[in-house]
């Protein structure tokens, strides 16, 4: 089986390609990357030898018919990804997360190739903080952010395809991911990245918003599972029950690395700030039987921790910009 990865040197995607190569040694792997700031063809060094890696854009036509036309499988996670991005500059959003989504289902038509689109919980919107409730398959779409309503764009360009015109396609929508290979602008590796560099961890607002994490490995078991065993034109929740504060997350952080829990800075809360995002994962648990090995936040993010600790030179180089941005955003 060849299987082209789209995003494949980003967070999520690498660890995808590397848990793959190393557990699947009958798959060919393709990645077809951009390498913009959020990609690092580092994330890939230990399957160099064993994965092919195709810079490039997934808005480029040409480019895309082909390597689909030599895969038998695509899997989508090439995105812009971080909402704060998208509110300081929406194109690239519309340009990468929409455009670059019709590109590849255009040419997956054309092949007839099986076609695995990731992507988020956030496209349902935000939970109150004191409601038992939880995102199901059913809930309605109601994105808050230019990057919720492109990824929600981009669902539903997925749908059309597989109704209209018989695309091959299965969706995910998965919550907070953490883990190793992680932007330093994201939430969790950002605190753990100022508390190595000697700076405090910046909460936005109360710290009251509630995300629902879940490790990296164990959102790229589900996606193996779903292409495995998904049913063509569905949509799986993938989420490990994982639902705490902030505010917590800051102060686990802060206790796991040695420092006084309240040693955090609030900072600017960010604007249309989602509440709370909760996932019901049954279905996904129930039909196909998929389980997150990682059940215990408190060592995840210690091993997570752990790697940025013995990582430096994975993230040191692009701290001093990324600090700079938020702090011009008062962030
Ligand atoms: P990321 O920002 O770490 O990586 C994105 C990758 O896509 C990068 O390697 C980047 O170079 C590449 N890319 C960007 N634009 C491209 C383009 N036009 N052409 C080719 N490559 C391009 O993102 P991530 O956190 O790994 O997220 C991967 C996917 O998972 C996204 O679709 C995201 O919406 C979804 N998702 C993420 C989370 C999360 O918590 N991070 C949760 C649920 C779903
Ligand atoms: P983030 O990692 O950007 O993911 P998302 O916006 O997709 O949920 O942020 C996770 C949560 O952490 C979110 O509620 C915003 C908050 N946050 C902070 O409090 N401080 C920070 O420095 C960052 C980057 C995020």
């Amino acid at each position: 089986m060849r299987i082209l990865v789209t995003g494949g040197a980003g967070f999520i995607g690498s660890n995808f390609v590397n848990d793959t190569v190393r557990d699947r040694p009958g798959i060919e792997v393709t990645v077809l990357d951009a390498l913009t700031y959020a990609g690092s063809q580092t994330s890939l060094s230990s399957v160099r030898d064993s994965a092919n890696f195709v810079e490039g854009d997934i808005t480029d036509a040409d480019l895309v018919n082909t390597l689909i036309s030599e895969s038998d499988a695509v899997v989508h996670f090439a995105a812009e990804s971080h909402n704060d991005n998208s509110l300081a500059d929406p194109g690239p959003f519309v340009q990468t997360n929409v455009i670059g989504t019709y590109t590849l289902l255009q040419a997956v038509r054309e092949h007839g190739v099986r076609y695995h689109h990731v992507s988020t919980d956030e496209v349902y919107g935000d939970l109150e903080l004191d409601d038992p409730a939880k995102f199901t398959e059913h809930t309605p779409y109601n994105p808050s952010s230019p990057y919720s309503s492109t990824k929600a764009a981009s669902d539903m360009l997925v749908r059309a395809w597989v109704r209209s015109f018989g695309v091959q396609a299965t969706l995910s929508n998965c919550s907070n991911n953490y883990g190793p290979y992680q932007h330093i602008e994201k939430f969790i590796p950002r605190q753990i990245t100022n508390i190595l560099a000697g700076a405090r961890p910046k909460l936005y607002g109360a710290g009251k918003n509630v995300r629902d994490w879940i490790h990296v490995e164990d959102h790229n078991s589900a996606v193996w599972r779903i292409l495995e065993s998904g049913e063509i034109g569905r949509t799986y929740l993938i989420g490990a029950d994982g639902e705490l504060d902030n505010l917590s997350v800051v102060r686990m952080i802060l206790e796991l690395m040695g420092k006084d829990p309240d040693d955090f800075d609030h900072v600017t809360d960010r604007a249309g700030h989602d509440l709370r995002y909760a996932i019901d994962s049954s279905t996904l648990r129930n039909e196909l039987g998929w389980r997150p090995r990682y059940t215990n936040f408190r060592e995840g993010l210690q091993a997570t921790i752990d790697w940025y600790r013995d990582n430096c030179s994975w993230w040191e180089d692009g701290k001093v910009a990324v600090e700079a941005r938020y702090q011009s955003q008062g962030a």
